[in-house]
């Protein structure tokens, strides 16, 4: 493990007032229809089906799981703090306290171009319920990130390793460790905060280490992925949705193949 420390305080973390504060208002910011299309987009180009996937840092969502339901057998998710886990558990066995993620579901199905009726959002969501059959531990920090050697040919990260540290030294390193999580030939696609020194979770505040499109392509390149694989997009943060936060800086999304 790194001598470098995490400065996610998982004390002070608070998995619902995140959810409210970044997935709570009244529309789905122009940021996330953006992330939602590059995840649609990258799986129809890429026309192959994955026997299993793994999301690493879920945290207490699920939304971001629903444009790959039509392309995976199988859905693992995979968090540090185990109430984050709690969260994604309630949402699969359909507990009536869980997280309503109905609206991402219906977004991921109008993009993907089907028609939206409840009943239809209603189905997606039961199918990726079905499909998520693992929810486990998972520390970046460690060369084995789920403690036991493992591979995947799909594995997506969304604000996790770049949410967790300002030291661009340890999310390279995080990054090599979780990238060795990836079947040789497996696909990556994550996205992660650009030109942000950190985020506010109520009054407080995570941070994150100021990547440029620059740093995110070499991170990927020294965990092996193929450097004419990958594609790389933005997206801005419009700071009157997610007022106050327009110093968050923008989106950055990516995606590649391991060599
Ligand atoms: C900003 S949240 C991202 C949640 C979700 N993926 C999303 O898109 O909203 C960052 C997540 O990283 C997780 N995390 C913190 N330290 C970690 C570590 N050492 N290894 C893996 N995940 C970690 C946190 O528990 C949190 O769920």
């Amino acid at each position: 493990m790194t001598s470098i420390p995490s400065e996610h305080d998982t004390r002070t973390w608070n998995a619902l007032a995140y959810v409210e504060e970044y997935y709570g208002g009244d529309s789905i910011p122009s940021d996330e229809v953006a992330m939602f299309q590059f995840c649609v987009e990258t799986l129809r180009r890429d026309r192959r089906h994955y026997e299993r996937m793994l999301d690493v840092g879920c945290g207490p969502t699920v939304h971001r799981l629903a444009p790959f339901a039509r392309w995976v057998d199988e859905v693992h998710v995979a968090d540090y703090d185990p109430r984050n886990l709690d969260h994604v558990r309630r949402w699969v066995a359909g507990s009536a306290e869980a997280v309503d993620w109905s609206r991402y579901v219906e977004l991921t199905l109008r993009l993907e171009g089907y028609a939206t009726p409840p009943a239809a959002v209603a189905a997606a969501e039961d199918r990726l319920r079905r499909l998520v059959t693992r929810t486990c531990a998972c520390d970046v920090r460690r060369a084995d990130p789920l403690g036991e050697e493992t591979t995947y040919p799909l594995v997506t990260t969304f604000f996790c390793v770049d949410c967790i540290t300002s030291s661009l030294r340890a999310w390279q390193e995080w990054m090599v460790n979780l990238l060795g999580l990836l079947d040789r030939g497996g696909r990556i696609l994550l996205t992660a905060l650009g030109e942000s020194d950190g985020y506010p979770v109520g009054r407080r505040r995570f941070p994150s280490p100021h990547l440029t499109q620059e740093d995110l392509r070499a991170g990927l390149v020294a965990g092996g992925v193929a450097p004419a694989s990958i594609r790389l997009r933005t997206a801005p943060l419009p700071s009157e949705e997610r007022a106050p936060y327009g110093a968050l800086g923008y989106v950055l999304m990516a995606t590649g193949v391991r060599a």
